[in-house]
């Protein structure tokens, strides 16, 4: 529908509705079902969001997945509304709906925005099948503090990376305009700032100044917004003593008059009400009114929204009609663009047919071997060579769990189609070598409840008749008498996410036991880490020879890494963060500034290195690279012109595989200290055994400028850059070049 003929409709359609019916399109409610509720805030029952809907008192429903339900909620949405508006219906979708994808941070570990774009395509596809048209996604908080378990849904700590990441992940799911067929609306999230919680925990309060908030928090949301982003989710947390959710100037000024966002926001669940616990809001009717009036058009809640008193704060003049028809008529266009009122119901046949394609099973495959990293390779252990291999213990609970394969986030996964380490490894070696199991250790449980207990296989069993010690014992034992042990450790899915926070970075429960304990067999050692954040490895890096980080995989990771492990695939992500050593370095980043003392800057702890485990954009492997004649296309950069830099890749090794080219800038000097370097370029490229290949890369004002604490603006400095390009932050092939800028003028 054409943007006139949608404006068009849209005024229609306002000019009959009541202040009722406004409120109701404002409205976004959570449908169970029939689930059993075991944990969480209070929910609204079944009955009464059927009641809701039946009177068009519901804009929006969340959390219902089944076409045929979809179909008859939108029915009863439909007719019950008095001018026939259909339902919008959202999930978090947030890396696959059957389909699971590695989780979002091990995606951004691929360093590769084609793939990123294909997987969310594929979960949009399937998520448009089922009826769904909305994702609260992509994740794109910055996180720098790994205790916060929702690093997880992000792409950690670096803006540029997480940038590309967001705007890929917005393509995939929206496809090339609001409306796609088999694409669903992209909500980035959660606006802004979240991930820097005080202390890692989930929720707690953020302090944020502009410079970083410029800097750091908001490249990402503005890159999703400038690929489309018709949505956006509204944090829970208070961001420098005002929350989130009630900040007029984040959600207007910001996100509306600087970013120029036309879309909608959501709040985050209960954020609305929350505004009252935040002791912002004096009570429910304030809360809305502000809300509203600070920039959230829809409310997202479990029960009692806020916004039903919207009527209350309209007649008592806290809030115009006017500001309530703006939020509504957003809504309105959006349900319009998406062709919402032609075709509200999906053919449910179809769904099945399209949750079935095996196509999506392959990409998933892919996905998972692009997303792993190689954290170590002592002796070039891997790939193996299965002619040398009759026997193969695999160690660890998480080798066998498909739950835990799959990560957190994910609800309407098929445990039976999931494939683990150990059924991946068993079908590749099959015939070849004799593969054994031993979990070792018992799983770990959930040591708090939590809204996810509510969905089955979220929340491991205590394994009954477990017995430690003897388990203990065969793992070890069978790793003796094999020719390698492949153990596989990590947090449990249930111990990352949303609610996740941790203080300690340690592998739970006899894990590094169990390790130390197969390492001491002799028998050569492989170590999978199945995660989320980094965790401490200390141990592990400096005595397991072959370490390979696999995320969680998804569907199909077990498949993925048999292949990886097996060399017919090549391992070439990096680490999307700084892995710290300990839990006591966070945060740590490689882009800190210099200090008055940079000789020491290694040395900042007494007790502990300053270096981090392994470097962020740090991965090997199995095939060994060169750097070299790097040279730019001219000596100095002036506004309105680029600078292109070119070097020479070379693959000397006799292994066809990728590796992800980065490019790095300081500046020297000028209006601001800068990070010792910033990455400001990345390419992943195919190299075949012995190939070479020049990678270019642009630079403009985009990548020199900085939002500056002084001018409280957008700077671009006259100085001289360090430009570094190579395999990771380490990276020393370097160059230098000046820019020149008139404008520059601080203080
Ligand atoms: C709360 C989470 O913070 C948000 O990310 C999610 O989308 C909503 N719940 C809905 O599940």
């Amino acid at each position: 529908m054409a943007a006139a003929a949608v404006r068009a409709r849209v005024g229609d359609l306002l000019a009959g509705m009541n202040l009722a019916d406004k409120v109701g399109q404002l409205t976004q409610l959570y449908y169970f079902g029939s689930r059993e509720q075991v944990e969480g805030p209070p929910r609204q029952r079944p009955g009464e969001v059927v009641e809701a809907l039946a009177r068009g008192g519901v804009g929006a429903l969340l959390f219902v997945t089944d076409p045929a339900e979809i179909n008859r909620l939108q029915r009863l949405g439909i007719e019950g509304n008095p001018h026939g508006i259909p339902v919008l219906f959202g999930f978090d979708v947030i890396h696959g709906l059957r389909t699971i994808f590695p989780v979002p941070i091990a995606m951004a570990a691929s360093w590769d925005p084609e793939i990123v774009e294909r997987a969310q395509a594929v979960a949009a596809r399937e998520a448009r099948a089922v009826g769904l048209h909305w994702t609260f996604a992509p994740g794109v908080d910055i996180a720098r503090d790994p205790r916060w378990g929702r690093i997880v849904e992000g792409a950690g700590e670096d803006p540029y990376l997480a940038s590309a990441m967001a705007a890929a992940q917005v393509r995939g799911f929206q496809g090339a305009f609001i409306g796609s067929p088999e694409h669903i609306l992209a909500g980035p999230k959660h606006f802004a700032g979240y991930g820097a919680a005080l202390g890692g925990r989930d929720y707690d309060e953020v302090n944020l100044s502009d410079y970083e908030m410029w800097n750091i928090y908001f490249p990402p949301f503005q890159s999703a917004l400038a690929a489309g982003a018709a949505n956006v989710m509204s944090g829970y947390m208070d961001l420098n003593g005002i929350p989130a959710t009630g900040n007029r100037w984040l959600l207007t000024d910001v996100l509306r008059r600087q970013l120029g966002f036309e879309g909608f926001v959501v709040s985050d669940s209960n954020a609305v009400r929350d505004l009252v616990t935040h002791e912002f809001a004096a009570d429910p009717v304030d809360a809305a009114a502000r809300a509203l009036s600070a920039g959230v058009d829809v409310e997202m809640a479990t029960t009692d929204p806020a916004y039903a008193h919207l009527s209350e704060a309209v007649e008592s003049g806290a809030l115009s009609i006017e500001a309530v028809d703006a939020c509504v008529r957003r809504i309105l266009e959006v349900k319009l663009r998406l062709g919402l009122f032609e075709q509200p119901y999906v053919d449910e046949q179809h769904a099945r047919a399209v949750l079935a394609d095996p196509s999506h099973l392959e990409a998933a495959r892919v996905a998972a071997e692009r997303s792993a990293v190689l954290l170590r390779n002592e002796g070039d252990l891997l790939p193996l060579d299965p002619t040398a291999l009759e026997s193969v213990a695999v160690i660890g609970p998480l080798a066998d769990s498909p739950r835990d394969t799959l990560g957190p986030w994910v609800f309407d996964f098929e445990l039976d189609e999931t494939v683990t380490v150990l059924q991946g490894l068993r079908s590749r070696l099959e015939g070849t070598a004799e593969v054994g199991y031993a979990p070792g250790v018992r799983p770990a449980r959930r040591r708090f409840p939590s809204m996810f207990d509510d969905f089955p296989g979220n929340t491991p069993l205590d394994p009954s008749g477990f017995d430690d010690e003897a388990e203990m014992r065969r793992a070890v034992n069978m790793a003796g008498s094999s020719d390698l042990a492949i153990v596989v450790v990590g947090e449990w899915q249930h111990m990352i996410g949303e609610g996740a926070s941790r203080s300690s970075l340690e592998l739970p429960g006899r894990q590094v036991e169990l390790l130390k304990a197969v390492f001491a067999t002799g028998t050569p050692v492989v170590l999978l880490v199945m995660n989320g954040r980094p965790l401490d490895l200390r141990w592990a890096a400096e005595h397991v020879p072959a370490i390979l980080d696999i995320w969680y995989p998804g569907t199909q990771g077990g498949a993925a890494v048999a292949n990886l492990l097996l060399g017919d695939a090549s391992p070439a992500g990096k680490l999307p963060f700084t892995w710290p050593r300990t839990v006591g370095q966070i945060p740590l980043i490689y882009t800190h500034t210099r200090s008055h003392e940079p000789r020491n800057q290694h040395r900042r702890y007494w007790d502990e290195d300053s270096t981090p485990l392994f470097p962020f954009g740090f991965g090997l492997s199995y095939a060994r690279f060169t750097y070299s004649e790097l040279v730019l296309d001219r000596p100095s950069f002036h506004p309105g012109q680029c600078l292109i830099a070119s070097v020479t890749v070379t693959n000397t090794s006799d292994c066809d595989t990728d590796e992800t080219v980065q490019l790095y800038l300081h500046q020297r000097h000028g209006s601001a200290s800068r990070p010792v370097r910033e990455l400001k370029g990345f390419q992943r490229v195919h190299l075949k055994a012995g190939a070479q290949r020049t990678v270019n890369f642009t630079i403009g004002a985009a990548e020199l400028q900085y939002w500056n604490a002084d001018v409280q603006d957008f700077v671009l400095d006259s100085s001289t850059f360090d430009l570094w390009i190579g395999g990771d932050s380490t990276a020393n092939l370097a160059t230098t070049f000046t820019t020149e800028n008139d404008k520059t003028g601080v203080s």
